[in-house]
């Protein structure tokens, strides 16, 4: 089974700018970050990732960084970082930084020099082609909509950026590029930082020549991902970092990969393969989108039978060969109880239950701030209460093409990135205790009843349900290392399966919707001897066992010794 610290750990995202703001300007920072430090330890986590913290002027919240080494004015100093980790590490926690190898900022002093001209020693730290009869090298579309070429009048050529202007991708084909990356990557090893994410890392080769992608339907861009998503030069890159830094450190990496299936996976994160520990996959982010190439937003509801499938194989493929990274939310994401729970009558019930899920499959469990207390989605009646450039951007084209504002804001209450960014929810005083200056952004009106104060006062909170998982994965090694097994595949309300380590059996039972389904014990499971670990219910009371009647999003926990 191979045992690793970074399989047997929960980790937990913090998105610095909403977390918690120490000193009034209404921007969260690494002070605020300290001051919840005990918060932290004392739910029982053992990681914590936080998103970029580096130089940035914030065009994509810290995504666009203008010096690797040093930190975002906002969020305060190196001496306050320098603590920060420190006292993470003083509590036996471990702090994973989050990378943006990708891209810099527009402001970074490389970029800055390589668009001065084009004999500039740095010109080619970047990607500039020549445009193409009248307009851009090629069609292919930005993330953040529109192409992914920016011209530049100054050298009258055209730079690439697959996610906004401001965030100019960098040219991995140019070795001293990768000898500056390796040198910071070593850097901040050196500072004792635990590990990285590794953000957009599948993207790092484009694909050669930079070619047109298919364009049936003869639009001015297209989505083109194939071209520049885990092309089979990432991974020589990837083991070239593996060997030359990564190596040398007991560290835990996750790359952020999407468009992949886990036999494509298994390239990164493969035992033996010497490139990352796990990566974040994107197929069940994907179940709620309309087609596959119709992108995010449009969206429809996504079904259970595809959800088991999607994790199923995921969690078979990789077993005894790579390991997975379970999460439902991120700051990328909608808020999960929104998106796979229902969080208008069952709202508690549901946020247990999908955490019971994430925490009881094979794999390292994600908890983004906020989840652990029910955070929900946000829908402000105006485009001018959002802030997040993905969304702008969505609503700028759309508008543009004379689609009708209602359809667009339907669209963006449902897939805004800025769902899971408001301002984590601490107490009822204003601003949710997160500031005492204005919020960046606004705070969900909801902070009065869904808040941290609250959650740690109700034994009942989705709170202490979070803090009792995370204790059951440290005492039973089954939870972090048995083998999956799904059962009722095609069961379209409930989702269940086995864990098994020798001579341990885990039963978990899963009413995903607000139904009131009848499990049917599987031929060979008995749940005579069977231990409950937990539930979200009180048990019932002199049930059938062999047909359990199961309540809304109920989830149940069993133990068997064999
Ligand atoms: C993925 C990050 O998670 C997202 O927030 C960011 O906008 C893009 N990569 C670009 O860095």
């Amino acid at each position: 089974m191979n045992p690793k610290w970074w399989k047997e750990s929960v980790v937990y995202q913090i998105y610095p700018i909403s977390f918690m703001d120490s000193n009034g300007d209404g921007i969260g920072d690494l002070r605020g970050i300290i001051s919840k430090l005990d918060y932290l330890k004392d739910l029982g986590v053992d990681v914590i990732w936080v998103c970029p913290i580096y130089k940035s002027p914030n065009h994509d919240n810290g995504y666009d960084i203008s010096d690797y080494c040093d930190i975002m004015k906002e969020f305060g100093t190196m001496e306050d970082f320098d603590l920060m980790l420190k006292e993470i590490h003083l509590r036996g926690m471990k702090l994973m930084m989050d990378l943006v190898l990708n891209h810099t900022s527009h402001e970074h002093p490389w970029f800055q020099e390589s668009r001065k001209s084009k004999d500039n020693p740095k010109r080619d730290f970047y990607i500039w082609r020549k445009g193409k009869n009248g307009g851009p090298p090629n069609n292919w579309e930005s993330y953040f909509s529109g192409s992914v070429w920016e011209y530049d009048e100054a050298t009258d050529e055209y730079y690439l950026h697959l996610y906004s202007k401001y965030q100019p991708d960098l040219n991995w084909e140019h070795p001293e590029v990768v000898a500056k990356l390796h040198d910071m990557v070593e850097w901040w090893l050196k500072k004792g930082v635990d590990g990285f994410r590794f953000d957009a890392i599948a993207h790092i080769v484009k694909q050669q020549g930079l070619p047109d992608a298919d364009n049936p339907h003869q639009t001015t861009t297209v989505r083109a991902y194939e071209m520049f998503s885990n092309l089979d030069d990432v991974h020589t890159l990837l083991q070239n970092l593996y060997d030359k830094v990564l190596y040398f450190y007991d560290i835990m990496t996750v790359g952020e990969t999407s468009g992949l299936g886990p036999e494509q996976a298994l390239d990164y994160v493969g035992d033996g393969r010497r490139e990352l520990n796990m990566t974040f996959q994107f197929e069940h982010m994907f179940l709620d989108a309309a087609s596959a190439g119709s992108g995010k937003w449009d969206t429809v509801p996504w079904n259970l039978i595809e959800l088991k499938k999607v994790m199923s194989n995921w969690q078979t493929v990789l077993h005894n060969r790579g390991w997975n990274a379970n999460y439902l939310c991120n700051h990328d994401q909608p808020r999960s109880v929104s998106r796979f729970g229902d969080d208008v009558t069952c709202r508690v019930p549901s946020a247990k239950m999908l955490a019971t899920f994430i925490h009881t499959l094979e794999g390292t469990p994600y908890i983004y701030q906020g989840e652990e207390i029910g955070m929900t989605n946000v829908a402000f009646d105006s485009i001018d209460e959002y802030r997040d450039v993905e969304t702008l951007n969505y609503y700028e084209e759309k508008r543009t093409s004379g689609v009708p504002e209602a359809e667009i804001m339907r669209a963006i209450h449902k897939k805004s990135r800025d769902n899971a960014r408001t301002p984590m929810q601490w107490d009822a005083t204003e601003h949710a205790g997160f500031t005492e200056g204005t919020p960046w952004i606004k705070v969900n009106s909801n902070y009065m009843e869904i808040n941290v104060v609250q959650a740690m006062k109700d034994p009942d909170s989705i709170y202490h349900y979070y803090k009792r998982l995370i204790q059951l994965r440290k005492k039973f090694k089954v939870i972090v290392y048995g083998e999956y097994r799904l059962l009722l595949p095609l069961h379209e309300e409930i989702y269940a399966y086995t864990r098994t380590l020798d001579n341990e059996v885990l039963l978990v039972i899963l009413n995903f919707f607000g139904k009131e389904p009848i499990f049917e014990m599987p031929e060979g499971l008995d749940l005579q001897g069977m231990e409950l670990l937990i539930s979200n219910y009180e048990p019932r009371k002199g049930e059938d066992l062999a047909r359990l009647k199961l309540r809304p999003f109920e989830a149940r926990v069993y133990l068997k010794k064999l």
